[in-house]
C-alpha cells in the first residue's frame, strides 16, 4: 500500500506565518507537522510515500524529510491546488493500480492511523474514511452512517445533516480514480474528494466510516496550532541532554543537546531546541521553543518559538513566533511599543 500526503496548500489562514514557510513544515512540540503524517502511515507498514506539493512549497518540505530513513519519498508537484480530488489526479501515474493511503499534510491524531487501516484491509472496502464527531461540523466534510457504511457525504455543509465530521486520512481503492475523472469543480470551485467519493458510493461501492479513537487535530488556524503543540507536548518522554545551570526544571521537559537552560525555570510539558537559550527566564507548560532561539529575562507559556527566534524582557502567553521573529523590551521614550510587522501579522496587548 502507497502513502499519498498532500502538501500543497496555501495555508491562507495560518498567514502571516505561511508567507514565508509552508504549513507543514511549521514545528508542533519540536517537529515539522508533516513528520508526523511520516510516522503514522510507516506504523502501518507503509514504506513508499508520494509528497504532494506545490512549486512554493516544495523545496523546504524536501528539506524537512531530508535524512528520515523510513520511508522513500516521491515529490509530486501540484502547480495550482484546486482541490483534494485535484491532487489525487496529479499524482495518479505514480499511484498506478495499488491502493493508498491519503493523508492530509497538516493533520494529526493522537493515536494514528492503525484502526482505520484494519479495518479497510479486513472488509475490503472500496474506500475507508476516519470519522470524528465535532460540535460544530460545518468546517469539515460531514458523513452519514448506516450500520458502519457511509451513505452520504457534504463537503461543508450549513446545515450539518450529522455531526461526523471527515477528518483528514482515507484509504483507497484504484477505484476512486475513475470517479476523478470527470468531475466537477465544487460552488467553492475545488475539486472536491468527497464529491468523487459520493460518486463511489452512489455506484453502490462500500465506503465505510471508521471512528478515530483519541483527539485528532486539523491545524488550519493558529489556534489548532498551540492546542496540537499542547497535545503532543503532554504525550513527550522527558529528555535531558543539554545543560541545565542554576534555577529549576520541573515536570516533563526535554532539554535536546546543545541547548542550555541558565537560572531559568522552566516547567513542563516543554521543550527546549537544540542550540537554544534559557537565560533568568520562566518557560511555562506548553511552550515548545525552536532550534537556537533565546528567551533572557522573559517568561512564556502555552506558546511555539521557532528556530532563532528571540524573546527579551517580554511576558508572552499564548503566542507563535515564526523563523527568527523577536520580540524585545526597550528603554527610550516614548514608552510604547514600536513594532515592525509583515503583512496580517497580529498583536494584542493588555489593557
Ligand atoms: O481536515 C479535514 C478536512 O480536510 C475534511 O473534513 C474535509 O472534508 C476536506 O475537504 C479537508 O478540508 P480543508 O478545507 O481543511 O482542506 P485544506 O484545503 O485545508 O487542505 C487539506 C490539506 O491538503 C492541506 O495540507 C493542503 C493540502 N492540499 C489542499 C488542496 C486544496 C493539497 O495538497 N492540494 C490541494 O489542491
Amino acid at each position: 500500500m502507497k502513502g499519498l500526503i498532500l502538501a500543497a496548500g496555501h495555508g491562507t489562514r495560518l498567514r502571516p506565518l505561511t508567507y514565508t514557510r509552508p504549513k507543514p513544515v511549521i514545528r508542533v512540540a519540536g517537529r515539522p507537522i508533516i513528520a508526523y503524517a511520516v510516522d503514522n502511515l510507516t506504523r502501518v507498514g507503509v514504506r513508499e510515500i508520494g509528497v504532494v506539493v506545490s512549486p512554493k512549497t516544495k523545496e523546504e518540505v524536501a528539506a524537512a524529510l531530508n535524512g528520515e530513513q523510513s520511508a522513500r519519498f516521491t515529490f509530486i508537484v501540484q502547480e495550482d491546488p484546486q482541490g483534494l480530488a485535484h491532487a489525487v489526479r496529479v499524482a495518479r501515474d505514480w499511484l498506478g493500480d495499488d491502493p493508498f493511503l491519503m493523508y492530509l499534510g497538516d493533520n494529526l491524531f493522537e493515536n494514528g492511523i492503525g484502526d482505520l487501516v484494519a479495518a479497510f484491509q479486513k472488509e475490503k472496502p472500496s474506500a475507508a474514511l476516519a470519522l470524528v464527531e465535532v460540535k460544530d461540523p460545518r468546517q469539515f466534510g460531514v458523513a452519514v452512517v448506516e450500520d458502519g457504511r457511509i451513505v452520504r457525504l457534504v463537503e461543508k455543509p450549513q446545515e450539518p445533516p450529522s455531526n461526523l465530521a471527515i477528518a483528514g486520512v482515507y484509504a483507497f481503492t484504484p477505484e476512486i480514480h475513475a470517479m476523478i475523472e470527470d468531475l466537477k469543480p465544487s460552488a467553492r470551485g475545488e475539486y472536491e474528494i468527497t464529491d468523487a467519493i459520493q460518486k463511489l458510493i452512489d455506484a453502490g461501492k462500500p465506503v465505510l466510516g471508521v471512528r478515530v479513537q483519541g483527539w485528532w487535530k486539523d491545524t488550519g488556524r493558529p489556534a489548532d496550532l498551540l492546542e496540537a503543540n499542547r497535545l503532543l507536548l503532554a504525550q513527550l518522554e522527558p529528555r535531558l541532554e543539554g545543560t541545565v545551570e542554576g534555577g529549576q526544571v520541573v515536570g516533563p521537559v526535554v532539554i535536546e543537546a546543545g541547548a542550555r537552560v541558565k537560572n531559568s525555570r522552566v516547567l513542563g510539558p516543554a521543550l527546549i531546541a537544540a542550540g537554544a537559550v534559557i537565560e533568568d527566564a520562566y518557560v511555562g507548560p506548553y511552550t515548545a521553543v525552536g532550534p537556537e532561539a533565546v528567551v533572557k529575562d522573559a517568561e512564556v507559556e502555552y506558546s511555539i518559538l521557532e528556530a532563532r527566534s528571540r524573546l527579551e524582557g517580554v511576558s508572552i502567553h499564548g503566542s507563535l513566533l515564526g523563523v527568527g521573529a523577536e520580540v524585545k523590551r526597550h528603554d527610550r521614550r516614548p514608552r510604547t511599543p514600536s513594532l515592525i510587522l509583515g503583512d496580517l501579522s497580529r498583536v494584542e496587548v493588555p489593557d
